[in-house]
């Protein structure tokens, strides 16, 4: 890897940013492949890569997930309303509100149910999708609502998820409207043991 390279992957790291607000443009096949490719370069316990992907660019099905998957956070939210959830939890109440942001596609990532790490390995998957997206000008953003489909199975049929997989990540894909300021972070706390 050259510097030039190496400062590159650091400011992608550094400048992703979850994304919430999309543009209508078609997010090309070729580009949701080349991200499934990049995830599909995490490392996994055992070298077992115990990922499935399905590509959702069917609107009307994200909007039926969305519409299963409102009321039940509704509820569940309402339930331990005070940690930070009160913004959520009011546009959850906004009929309007799609739990996808309106983004031109949906990815899942899914795990083998028998794999030793399915969610650590998936997660990490996930997570080079979505910088790899970045990269790409592509937009992303984890929606893990939409994990409570896995209670539906007539919902589970439609997004073509198998029996013996879950859904670790939900995640959205588009080109980006405006964007907003990256979320800041704390200073980590590190402790050295010399
Ligand atoms: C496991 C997981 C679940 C998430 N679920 C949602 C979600 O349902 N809806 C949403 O808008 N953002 C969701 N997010 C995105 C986080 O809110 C976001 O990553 C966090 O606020 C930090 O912001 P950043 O991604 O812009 O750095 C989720 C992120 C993770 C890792």
């Amino acid at each position: 890897m050259t510097d030039a390279e190496s400062i590159e992957t650091f400011s992608v790291i550094r400048e992703r940013r979850s994304v919430r607000n999309y543009t209508d443009r078609d997010v090309p096949d070729a580009a949701l492949r080349a991200i499934i490719a990049a995830g599909t370069q995490a490392p996994t316990a055992l070298g077992l890569q115990p990922w499935r992907f399905v590509i959702v660019k069917d609107r009307a099905l994200m909007q039926r997930v969305s519409d299963y998957c409102k009321p039940i956070l509704i509820e569940r939210i309402g339930e331990e309303a005070g940690a930070g959830m009160e913004e959520f939890l009011a546009a959850l109440k906004n009929p309007g509100f799609n739990i996808f942001y309106n983004a031109p596609v949906l990815v899942l990532v899914l795990g083998a149910q028998n794999a030793i790490s399915s969610f650590l390995d998936c997660a990490l998957c996930a997570e080079n999708m979505m910088l790899a997206a970045w990269a790409l000008g592509i937009g992303s953003c984890w929606i893990g609502s939409a994990a409570l489909v896995q209670e539906n199975p007539d919902l589970l049929t439609a997004l073509k998820v198998p029996d013996d997989h879950q859904i670790v990540a939900p995640l959205i894909f588009g080109y980006p409207g405006p964007l907003s300021p990256k979320a800041a972070r704390r200073e980590p706390r590190i402790d050295w043991v010399t």
